[in-house]
């Protein structure tokens, strides 16, 4: 390229060969001047022609060095790129909002870090109940280091949002409450500091029994099949009377008891009952107008029944191989 211009300024450049000729054209003999200028001006004209054509070829060369250069492999595999997938807690969790919000429940969040009113005191839990003890309930010091009674704690159950609801919302209420929930336990396969809950209330005129079972039944079908049975025993919850726990057919042996049901056919999903009207009190709603019902069921109990997860530990440990087995979820 730069030896093309060279060459070009070195015969038609302002002292260029072919200028030179021209400017001393006035040296020859006066009657050879016009032909002699003719012929000048034709080879002018020819070396421009060429010095042209010579250029366009170097321009190509040089485009067609650069695509070269810059040639893109079309069929080179690409890089591949790792696509996350749902949590497999979060996935069950949103599958059980989505069966209760097609019934009209309206989802509701509160704060893991709750105080003693909205956990325990405000659901009728008394001063001296075991749920209190500080071997369940983790309670957040107030001064670092210094362990005094406190009242501010991380929530047990999502049965605090509740309070919150009640004491926010008037009645019709339909919540359904996820969450994290806390309790000072050792860790094992079966066991572990914190786990999620999904709460339901419903508080309205004429609620009954009828209406919690009815719509425990249709959750149990939704979710784990139209062949699942319910079975309802009577329980002890400080928050509601009557209480009650509910049991599913056990899916894995069809009800003939095994390993996993312990031999008995069922297993245990959930905590309900008729909200007691001390809490519906507490909270601010006439107990003599409205009545309501509530349940409070374990995600990852639900989840161990889809997918047989054995040990507690895999749903925190963000092992990928354990996390990958729910990419098609
Ligand atoms: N809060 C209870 C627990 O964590 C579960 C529960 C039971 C919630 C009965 C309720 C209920 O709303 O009515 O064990």
């Amino acid at each position: 390229n730069k030896l093309f211009y060279e060459a070009q300024k070195e015969f038609l450049g302002k002292s260029g060969k072919i200028t030179a000729l021209l400017r001393e054209l006035g040296k020859a003999p006066k009657e050879d001047r016009p032909t002699l200028g003719k012929l000048i001006n034709e080879l002018k004209v020819w070396a421009e022609n060429q010095f042209a054509l010579k250029e366009k070829e170097v321009n190509q060369a040089e485009l067609l060095a650069r695509y070269e250069n810059e040639k893109l492999d079309i069929t080179m595999p690409s890089e591949t790129k790792e696509v996350g997938s749902l949590h497999p807690i979060t996935h069950i969790k949103n599958e059980i909002i989505g069966i209760f919000e097609g019934l009209g429940f309206e989802v509701f969040e509160g704060p893991e870090i709750e105080d003693d009113f909205h956990n325990f005191s405000a659901l009728n839990v008394p001063k001296d109940h075991p749920a209190r003890d500080m071997q369940d309930t983790f309670f957040i010091e107030k001064e670092i280091g210094v362990q005094k009674p406190s009242d501010i704690l991380l929530r047990s159950h999502t049965s605090s949002v509740q309070t919150r609801v009640m004491l926010n919302q008037e009645p019709p209420i339909r919540v359904l409450c996820p969450g994290r929930v806390y309790r000072n336990e050792a860790i094992s396969a079966r066991a572990h500091c914190f786990f999620h809950q999904v709460e339901g209330l419903y508080i309205d005129k004429n609620v009954s029994f009828a209406d919690l079972k009815e719509v425990l039944l249709y959750f149990a079908k939704e979710m784990f099949g139209p062949e699942t049975q319910i079975r309802l025993r009577p329980s002890y919850f400080p928050f509601t009377e009557p209480s009650a726990e509910m049991d599913i057919s056990c899916d894995l042996c069809g009800g003939k008891g095994c390993s996993f049901c312990k031999g008995t056919g069922w297993v245990e999903i959930l905590g309900c009952g008729m909200v007691d009207p001390n809490v519906l009190e507490s909270c601010g709603i006439n107990s003599k107008v409205y009545t309501g019902y509530a349940f409070g069921l374990g995600v990852e109990r639900i989840t161990n029944l889809k997918y047989r997860v054995k040990d507690l530990r895999l749903f925190s440990e963000n092992d990928v191989r354990f996390l990958q087995q729910f990419e098609g979820c």
